[in-house]
């Protein structure tokens, strides 16, 4: 039988991206050093880390037909993610970002289009044979009708034995209130800096050690924190950490949370260790911090 896949639910957009030496001072008209398109979206990233990692990897997310979607459709299909399970909808438009990456200090800045597309629904998701995935992950985004796919999916876990059952994991990005109705979801949840700074906390170590308590029993809450690595914490209470690997010159951090979260999945759903996953995450997230885009992190 065919390996089981991994799939990623939530965003894909199309990012412009212009690289810069500089941010640009406000109206100003300068030249960038490099522009590229680069298909986008957290869990869409997420997917292409996973193909890169041999990771068998699905995606699903709402695109609009039109030009920029035969962009992204054509991107995926070249790394060899299987997306049957898009929703195709018929009102909205595929969102893009204007992307500025500053290489000097690896920083980028992401200006969004509104995205009136519709979220993939529980609905949607209830059409998905679900035996072919032995992981899936949210990046949190429409809460409640997630909170409902994953309610099918713990029921489908229910009537199976233990090697056929799904890892769910959720990833809490924004500091969006709805958002946190995931923690308790996930067998493995991400929290970004920015929600545990939301909460009050300093560093991700007091984060995990305050937030733990939200997640479901048995859960693993894990929390990156850019240059200074990543920790983790089960349901055992000890901390995990691993440092970052910072590349020898910051290049673009575009997606390396995406990373992180694509190889920490890609390192557990092959039965590494909490502590492998978290090194193995900083060092392809470490990686792609070095390079524009994805190809080479596994140089
Ligand atoms: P994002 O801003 O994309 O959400 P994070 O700040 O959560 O990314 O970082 C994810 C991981 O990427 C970190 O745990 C770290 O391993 C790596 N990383 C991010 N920024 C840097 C950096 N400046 N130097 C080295 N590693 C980094
Ligand atoms: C990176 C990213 C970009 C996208 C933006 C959306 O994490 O997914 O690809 O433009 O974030 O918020």
């Amino acid at each position: 039988m065919a390996k089981k896949k991994v799939l990623c639910i939530g965003l894909v957009c199309l990012d412009i991206i212009n690289v810069v030496d500089k941010y640009p001072e406000e109206d100003t008209d300068s030249r960038c050093l490099s522009q590229r398109w680069q298909r986008g979206g957290n869990a869409s990233n997420s997917c292409t880390v996973l193909a890169l990692l041999g990771s068998p990897c699905a995606f699903m997310g709402s695109l609009a037909p039109g030009p920029v979607a035969d962009f992204i459709v054509g991107d995926f299909v070249r790394r060899g993610v299987d997306i049957s399970g898009v929703a195709w909808q018929e009102r909205g438009e595929t969102p893009c970002a204007c992307c500025v990456v500053c290489p000097p200090t690896g920083s980028r800045t992401v200006v969004l289009s509104d995205t009136n597309l519709p979220d993939v629904s529980a609905e949607d998701f209830s059409r998905l044979d679900l035996s072919q995935y032995q992981w899936i992950h949210w990046e949190g985004r429409n809460a409640e009708e997630q909170i409902k796919m994953i309610e099918q999916v713990r029921e489908h876990n229910s009537q199976q034995q233990e090697d056929d059952r799904i890892t769910i994991s959720v990833e809490i990005e924004k500091t969006r209130e709805p958002l946190y109705q995931l923690f308790p979801c996930g067998d493995l949840v991400f929290m970004s800096k920015d929600v545990a700074v939301h909460f009050g906390f300093h560093s991700a170590a007091a984060a995990l050690r305050g937030l733990y308590s939200r997640v479901r029993k048995g859960a693993v809450l894990i929390c990156a924190w850019a240059e200074k690595g990543a920790d983790a914490l089960g349901p055992d209470g000890v901390l995990v950490h691993s440092d970052a690997f910072p590349p020898e010159t910051l290049v673009d951090t575009l997606g390396a949370g995406d990373t992180f979260n694509a190889a920490v999945i890609s390192s557990l759903s092959g039965g590494g260790s909490l502590q492998e996953a978290l090194t193995f995450g900083c060092q392809i997230a470490g990686k792609k911090c070095g390079i524009h885009g994805y190809d080479g992190i596994l140089q």
